[in-house]
């Protein structure tokens, strides 16, 4: 399959994080700041929404996969911590590229709570509202979608597209 037509342009990506970083700004208090990007898929968003943030922030990440391949969820989340950071008694925002199911989020937000966080929110630039297996929400959204596979920006099939500047739908 190839990417198929642009669905978010990259301006309007570009607009849509500076709104949410207007958002963030004045929702999330001063003082510490832990930005945790869940790799690899939130890349991209995450540098240009810590850019827009404009605020001293420190970085963690964590490595979540659950696509075995292709465009279906195996089910089953794999997530890595090691480089989660310093996260007791910090605001901590999630940095998300896309809710799916909701499991990647749902487990990654436990697992950060277990670290004893001063408070824990959640940006994703992509919802599908209408695949969630799992009950949660990001207090930040970019984008609500309909169930169409995306590419770009971070957001891939199989490893590729990824390094797309827009998002596209996957198909001819
Ligand atoms: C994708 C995406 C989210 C997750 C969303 O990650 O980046 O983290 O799936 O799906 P869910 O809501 O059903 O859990 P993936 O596992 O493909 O890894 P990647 O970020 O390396 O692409």
């Amino acid at each position: 399959m190839s990417a198929g037509k642009i669905v978010f342009t990259q301006d309007r990506i570009r607009r849509r994080t500076e709104e949410i970083a207007r958002e963030i700004a004045g929702a999330i208090p001063g003082g510490d700041l832990h930005v945790i990007v869940t790799l690899k898929g939130a890349l991209f968003f995450a540098v240009d929404l810590i850019r827009a943030l404009g605020r001293e922030a420190t970085l963690g990440f964590i490595t979540a996969s659950s696509y075995g391949g292709g465009t279906e969820s195996s089910g089953e989340v794999d997530l890595r911590t090691e480089d989660i950071g310093e996260v007791a008694g910090r605001h901590v925002l999630i940095v998300e590229d896309i809710i799916d199911t909701g499991r990647t989020l749902k487990i990654a937000v436990a697992a950060i709570q277990s670290l004893g966080p001063a408070s824990v929110r959640t940006a994703a630039l992509i919802d599908k509202p209408s695949r969630r297996e799992v009950e949660i929400d990001a207090e930040f959204t970019g984008f609500r979608v309909d169930d169409i596979f995306l590419v770009g920006y971070g957001l891939d099939c199989d490893q590729e597209y990824r390094t797309l500047p827009d998002i596209r739908s996957l198909g001819p």
